[in-house]
């Protein structure tokens, strides 16, 4: 267990017991292998990571700031700005692209009325493009929070939305 941050934390205690139950999991010098467990943790709590944020936790982690920046940048699933209640990520990398995705994003946009990278008005969603979700051999491909939808047609989105709802 790490001490919790003194001077004014932006994650809870609660947050801290989380990571501390993931730290259980790794050799006490070997803290920072819980680096994206606890980034997911703090981005559960905080909705994004703020630079702030990341630092905080890398502190706990006793790991330098850049470090976790560095796997907070690589994966995708971390939100480097703040987002929308719900996250959609669709993947249009070229195996999804030959399968359908080219025209799934078109019809996303059309149906949320936004681009990539941007939230809908009221909030609800924000969505993003992803490089490879890791089921190319199911494409297209998109994640909705922490689901996975395959094989996407202008329908299965439809319905996909309309669950959501
Ligand atoms: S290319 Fe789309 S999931 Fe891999």
């Amino acid at each position: 267990m790490s001490a919790v941050p003194s001077d004014s934390p932006r994650l809870s205690a609660e947050a801290f017991r989380r990571i501390d139950r993931e730290l259980r999991k790794y050799p006490p010098d070997q803290k920072q292998s819980a680096v994206m467990a606890a980034l997911a943790i703090a981005q559960d709590e905080i909705g994004w990571l703020p630079k702030d944020v990341i630092g905080e936790v890398a502190a706990y982690l006793g790991m330098p700031a850049i470090a976790a920046y560095e796997v907070a940048t690589f994966y995708a699933m971390y939100n480097l700005q703040p987002v929308g209640r719900t996250k959609i990520t669709l993947c249009t990398n070229l195996p999804c692209a030959l399968s359908g995705a080219t025209h799934a994003a078109e019809h996303l946009r059309k149906r949320l009325g936004v681009d990539f990278g941007e939230t809908t008005a009221d909030g609800r969603f924000t969505l993003v493009e992803a490089e490879c979700l890791g089921s190319c051999g199911t494409a297209p491909m998109m994640q909705v929070g922490n689901e996975y939808y395959e094989n996407l047609d202008e329908a299965r989105v439809d319905k996909i939305l309309a669950d959501l709802k």
